[in-house]
């Protein structure tokens, strides 16, 4: 069955970004001059989905209101012949069909993914973190690339990037073996196991391809790491009933929630940039040079 159809959860508090998450949801903390999350809504539409369908929380108003059209400042750039900010600001609101949906209490990815139950229907789905922006060597979207392998396989696909052997207690950690082409045959996943007990360093990675039948392995997850509904423990029921792969990432994960992380994707973004690249070159050198002294 083709894949039409994205779930963002983008619902948590973002305490690894307080204060700046305090009042404003962290996908919408900006890379340069555009919020995460339309990164995500962008690689989401490079690889041929209608429907998206978000998870949000409480004060996650900032997201509907990015997506929705704004007239009044439409009409002020009208106005005042700002042609190019006018066309930027229409299409964000013509990227997907997308609708909203408010997690009602935070009890985990897991429990977030299971709200897109009557959204998803019988359809195969991608998951993508809402503060997570993945970029590839060969510059494609990493969510087509997966739906590639789904639609070789028929079996759900995660994808995977290797982690520091000492960072594997932060993330979701698969064992298996690798077929060849970067595809990965999973045959266990443990959430933010131990260093002892994690079976490799290969990190699930913020893009997920679900089939429908997850949701009933939601239903008999109980409470996991963090005393939270994890979608790693639903997918490792999953994993008894079907086939199930890795793609590992060729390119880089860029985790917004992460502080570090953040400031290294504005800079390396902005270095990017045509308008702005070289003045913020020199900058940094000339900076770190004084700094030395
Ligand atoms: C979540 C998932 C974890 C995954 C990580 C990075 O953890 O539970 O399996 O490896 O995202 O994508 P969190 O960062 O929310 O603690």
């Amino acid at each position: 069955m083709k894949i039409r159809k994205a779930v963002i959860p983008a619902a948590g508090f973002g305490t690894r970004f307080l204060p700046a998450s305090k009042a404003q949801p962290k996908e919408m903390l900006p890379i340069v001059d555009t919020p995460t999350i339309q990164y995500v809504m962008e690689e989401v539409e490079n690889a041929g989905i209608s429907d998206v369908l978000m998870i949000i929380g409480k004060g996650k108003r900032a997201i509907e209101e990015h997506f929705d059209r704004n007239f009044e400042l439409e009409s002020e750039l009208a106005e005042k012949n700002r042609v190019e900010e006018l066309n930027q600001i229409r299409r964000i609101s013509e990227m997907c069909n997308i609708f909203f949906v408010y997690q009602k209490e935070l009890n985990g990815l897991g429990d977030a993914v299971s709200y897109a139950r009557s959204h998803v229907g019988d359809e195969p789905f991608v998951v993508l973190l809402g503060d997570t922006i993945i970029d590839t060597n060969n510059g494609n979207s990493i969510t087509a690339e997966m739906i590639r392998v789904y639609e070789q396989h028929q079996a759900p696909v995660v994808l995977l990037e290797e982690v520091d052997p000492k960072k594997v207690s932060r993330y979701g950690i698969v064992g298996g073996k690798m077929l060849g082409n970067n595809i990965f045959e999973i045959d266990r996943l443990v959430e933010k196991p131990s260093v002892e007990e994690a079976p490799s360093n290969l990190a699930v990675a913020g893009r997920y391809i679900l089939t429908p039948d997850i949701f009933e392995c939601i239903d008999q997850t109980p409470r996991g790491k963090n005393d939270e509904i994890q979608l790693t423990d639903a997918m490792q029921l999953l994993l008894k009933r079907r086939r199930f792969y890795g793609l590992k990432l060729d390119g880089v994960r860029h985790d917004i929630g992460n502080k570090l992380d953040f400031i290294k994707t504005n800079i390396l973004y902005a270095l990017k940039r045509k308008d702005m690249g070289e003045d913020v070159r020199r900058f940094i050198l000339e900076t770190a040079e004084r700094l030395k002294q």
